[in-house]
């Protein structure tokens, strides 16, 4: 009878708690889908749909530039999935992609041994799983762990400096772990299994939506709501597939450096952006970057990783 009675109870307790791993996730996975389905939507046809979506676009930009009929998949490439202008630029670069020799930086920085004999390799063994497991929620921690992060702890823990999380060898190293990934077919597959979990992938959709700087712009305004339209002289890209490609050569931040390397991390072009509203960016390894990354990452699970890749 006790034993019963002990059994039954198990029983529910753990039917109990597997419903609520379930349920974890519940929220963000319905913004997910929410999202999906609009970003389907707004491309199916834009000129037909104009009044919907595209209130502000000309008929030469939505009969001659805007593709239509995108799915899914499609909207890993930023502006370029649906301009089709800036789609032909694309793929010319792409023929001769120039981060291929950063790349090639970042294997070899994966191969150096540091100082103590160790390596990245004892942090990451698995190149392409190193490029597709971050951001993860660190259930021991209570905290995201970026990718970022995990490869200046590395470098601390083995008793080297840690690196500018910006551009340089963070980069390149990133961009081979990008590469190993999209070259063993990674997918996206951001997990939320605990409730401190769905409390960091809300607090980063709340940055996301927060408005800020002087013109009072959120994330969405621009990156949903505004995908596909311009500002000044650049197609706006979807938030859908955002953190599919990084690290990003951006022919912009290559004009800049003495070395024509033009490669940045996610982080770097996060930073961009809320510079570009007048802002003050969190740090690259602060709470708030790293559950807005989080949140970012979340909303593109189910996608290819397809980096390191060109911008403008
Ligand atoms: C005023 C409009 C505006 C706002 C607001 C804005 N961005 Fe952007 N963002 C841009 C423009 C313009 C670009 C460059 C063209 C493109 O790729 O969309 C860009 C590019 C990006 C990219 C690179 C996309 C790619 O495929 O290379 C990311 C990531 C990004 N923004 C994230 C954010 C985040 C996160 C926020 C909020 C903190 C934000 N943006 C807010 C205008 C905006």
């Amino acid at each position: 009878m006790l034993l019963n009675i002990a059994k039954t109870t198990a029983l529910v307790a753990l039917t109990a708690y597997t419903l609520n791993a379930a349920d974890f996730n519940a929220q963000a996975e319905k913004d997910r889908i929410a999202l999906v389905k609009y970003f389907e939507a707004k491309f199916e046809d834009p000129l037909k749909n104009r009044n919907t979506f595209f209130p502000y676009s000309t008929d030469d930009e939505l009969e001659n530039n805007i593709m239509s009929g995108l799915k899914f998949e499609d909207f890993s490439k930023g502006n370029y999935s649906f301009s089709k202008n800036g789609r032909m630029s694309y793929d010319e670069i792409k023929e001769m992609p120039p981060y291929e020799e950063f790349v090639e930086k970042g294997e070899a920085l994966y191969e150096k041994p540091f100082a103590n004999g160790k390596s990245f390799k004892d942090c990451f063994p698995d190149p392409s799983q190193a490029g597709v497991m971050y951001p993860y929620f660190d259930e021991t921690k209570k905290d995201v762990q970026t990718l970022t992060v995990a490869i200046n702890e590395c470098l601390v823990a083995n008793g080297e400096k840690p690196w500018k999380t910006s551009k340089g060898p963070i980069a390149h190293l990133e961009a081979f772990f990008a590469q190993s990934a999209q070259d063993a077919e990674k997918v996206i597959d951001v997990k939320i299994d605990s409730a401190t979990a769905a409390e960091a992938y809300e607090r980063g959709k709340e940055y996301y939506y927060t408005q800020r700087g002087y013109l009072k712009l959120n994330c969405a305004e621009c990156h949903v709501i505004g995908a596909g339209q311009r500002v000044r002289n650049e197609s706006l890209s979807p938030f859908l597939g955002q953190v599919t490609h990084f690290p990003v050569y951006r022919l912009k931040w290559a004009a800049s450096d003495k070395n024509n390397d033009g490669l940045g991390t996610l982080e770097r072009r996060m930073s961009g952006c809320i510079k570009d509203q007048g802002q003050v960016p969190p740090k690259d390894d602060s709470r708030d970057m790293k559950e807005l990354l989080f949140f970012m990452a979340y909303m593109s699970n189910g996608m290819k990783i397809d980096g390191p890749d060109i911008r403008k």
